[in-house]
């Protein structure tokens, strides 16, 4: 089965609204020619709506870096699924590990929002992955394991149709230590049997899993390579729309 590439760049809590328009305008024009590779930033909130415009007709998608699982209610500072696609958001990062590790994000409440992304009409990226002390003490499987059986708990393999998932070691986030191919292709693998495990082969061959921590031009084409690697989860090479192009071009 073939799966489409994806490219996502997580702009994180970077960019004004007018530098957001400006880098997503000139990604426009760099990604005109590009096919058969699906595009994504996720600019912040506040730039969201504006974003929307830079890019509308256009091959470049839209996401958000979080979403609130209610539709609407006293909850101060979210936004929901509903509220994000009326923005122009097509894809959620959910789980990401800055909001695990900085703002108390569980299991539970990812669950929640990979739900809430479905049944909204957007299209969940569920991040996953190990600090540095739980690699070490070679507790990489159990930790994915757990975040994968718990972050998809209420579901069927049919709800989950639209899921993307992203492997990001979180040593390797912001740090430019990019893991080996060696042990990507061993974890993407992992996952790819976890899913098959728990929810059927149709869905494990047809799901894509991003991977994530360091990807730059120079290292994205190894990666590409590995048979597992549906794509790239991109920080800060995603800022720079002329890095970012070198990398949703990684195969010319
Ligand atoms: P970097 O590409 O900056 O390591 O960030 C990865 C990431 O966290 C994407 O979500």
């Amino acid at each position: 089965m073939s799966r489409t590439p994806l490219i996502a760049g997580n702009w994180k809590m970077f960019k004004t609204g007018p530098e957001a328009v400006a880098e997503a305008t000139r990604l426009v024009e760099l990604a005109s020619g590009v096919a058969n590779t699906d595009i994504m930033i996720a600019p912040t909130l506040l730039s969201l709506p504006l974003v929307s415009g830079a890019v509308a007709g256009s091959n470049v998608k839209l996401g958000v870096q979080n979403l609130f699982y209610e539709n609407e209610g006293a909850y101060t500072g979210e936004v929901s699924a509903g509220m994000a696609k009326a923005a122009g958001a097509e894809y959620a990062i959910i789980g990401h590990s800055e909001r695990r590790q900085y703002f108390g994000e569980t299991d539970d409440a990812v669950c929640k929002k990979v739900k809430a992304s479905i049944d909204g009409g957007i299209i969940p990226i569920l991040c996953i992955g190990e600090t540095e002390a739980q690699r070490d003490e070679e507790k990489t499987f159990s930790v994915l394991d757990k975040q994968i059986t718990n972050g998809l708990n209420s579901f069927c393999s049919r709800d989950l149709d639209p899921l993307v998932l992203a492997y990001e070691p979180v040593w390797a986030i912001g740090t430019g230590k990019t893991a080996t191919p060696e042990q990507v292709a061993e974890i993407h693998e992992y996952i790819r049997s976890l899913i098959n495990r728990l929810f059927g082969n149709e869905l494990a061959m047809s799901i894509r899993i991003l991977y994530g921590g360091s990807v730059k031009p120079d290292n994205v084409s190894e990666l590409m390579s590995l048979g597992d690697v549906d794509g790239a989860l991109v920080g800060g090479a995603s800022l720079d729309a002329d890095a970012f192009i070198q990398i949703i071009r990684y195969d010319r």
